[in-house]
């Protein structure tokens, strides 16, 4: 007999995964034939570099690795993130105390708030924003409070709009420069005005830089931890995932705050045997060996930027170029909402986006595109969308 199994409460209570049904819905036109140019998700379409594959194989042949790596991991992978970010931002990172590994970058997010908080407390979370902050917070049962990006702030959070009452509340917050979904990068004094209010009203901070490598106009993306006094409020988490196309590899960490990297350790001793071995060995081998791979990655997202904002132009879709990370945000025409005008594109002109609504209530309006596809092809997705004559009957000049 099939008994019923109920999924617990907290189960229940996850938020619902909004791009779900887009995935969906891309999928079915592909299936019905359609040549789809889906600029919807954030999945890198470059190789990880070949000396870091190389590393990767040389170590899976290493037995050593064939055992359980240690619970917190390798120390040399620890050694070579506190290298690398005393050489790419003057940060002194202690390895021992300041450093710990992750499951990628999504773990260590989810990971915080259950670290962190408890029932009923307050996060603070920018909006519109990366999903995967709410599902931690669910899971920690904490309330969110959302900060409103607006374009006419840059997309930075106005702290001095965030009521005391809730500032008083709030125990974490999460903030993401360069943005996913905005495109915005933060600047170093943005990042001192965070470490005071982080200090006033005694809020965690987690800044998630998984776009850190990813800065145009030779611009290099500020790290969190360059502002004074950021390691006494907070920690950075940094992904391979962007940086060195390795988002299917799963390895990230955070860095920062000793009290906050001792819960991520607490908690990761629980949950997990650190990550393979071989794997730490190359996300080593990435850090300390040639970052060229990193530049001509950015030219080539730089190089996309420049050729679909030049092409959306020529539709008369105006859109601000964005300073960094590989997404592009964009006003929706007016009468539309994102979800409408993203099925729109889909429907008459095969090309997917993301509509801004799946990342908060003040993503309504836009719609975000990946630059991860080439420059042919983004032209063609912005061809494809000119041939539907939305702009000139819809946007008001
Ligand atoms: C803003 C942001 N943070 C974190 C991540 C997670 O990266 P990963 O789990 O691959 O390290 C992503 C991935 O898309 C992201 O866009």
């Amino acid at each position: 007999m099939t008994i019923e199994i109920p999924f617990s409460a907290l189960l229940e209570q996850l938020p619902k995964q909004f791009f779900a049904s887009l995935v969906a819905k891309v999928g079915a036109k592909i299936k019905a034939g359609c040549d789809v140019i889906n600029l919807g998700q954030g999945n890198p379409d470059q190789p990880t570099p070949k000396h870091i594959v190389e590393a990767v194989q040389r170590a899976a042949a290493n037995p050593k690795y064939h055992r359980y790596s240690p619970f917190q991991g390798y120390s040399f992978l620890k050694e070579a993130i506190a290298a690398f970010y005393a050489r790419e931002y003057g940060v002194k990172i202690d390895p021992a105390r300041e450093v710990a590994i992750l499951f990628g970058g999504k773990a260590g997010l989810v990971e915080l708030p259950l670290c962190l908080v408890n029932p009923g407390d307050v996060v603070l979370v920018p909006d519109p924003g990366y999903p995967d902050y709410w599902s931690g917070i669910a899971l920690a049962r904490a309330r969110m409070e959302m900060m409103p990006l607006l374009a006419e702030n840059g997309f930075l959070p106005d702290y001095e709009a965030i009521p005391a009452s809730v500032a008083d509340q709030a125990k974490l917050m999460f903030l993401n420069y360069p943005n996913n979904p905005t495109g915005a990068t933060a600047t170093k004094e943005f990042f001192a005005e965070t470490v005071a209010f982080a200090g006033k009203y005694g809020v965690a901070v987690v800044h998630d830089f998984a776009y850190g490598a990813i800065g145009f106009d030779g611009r290099k993306p500020v790290s969190f931890l360059e502002a004074d006094g950021a390691k006494d409020v907070g920690v950075e988490i940094y992904t391979f995932s962007k940086t060195y196309n390795m988002a299917g590899w799963r390895v990230a960490f955070a860095v920062g705050n000793e009290r906050i990297i001792q819960a991520l350790e607490l908690l990761q001793d629980h949950l997990y045997v650190s990550l393979f071995g071989a794997v730490q060995e190359a996300a080593a081998a990435a850090l300390l060996g040639p970052q060229d791979c990193v530049t001509e990655l950015v030219a080539l997202y730089e190089a996309r930027r420049n050729a679909f904002i030049a092409a959306l132009c020529e539709i008369g879709w105006e859109a601000p170029a964005p300073s960094g990370s590989f997404f592009a945000w964009l006003p929706v025409p007016k009468g539309l909402s994102s979800a409408e005008f993203a099925d729109v594109l889909l429907e008459r002109a095969h090309v997917a986006v993301a509509p801004g609504i799946g990342f908060g209530a003040h993503g309504e309006g836009y719609v975000r595109v990946g630059l991860l596809t080439d420059e042919a092809r983004l032209r063609e997705a912005v061809e494809r969308i000119g041939r539907l004559g939305l702009f000139e009957k819809i946007f008001e000049k």
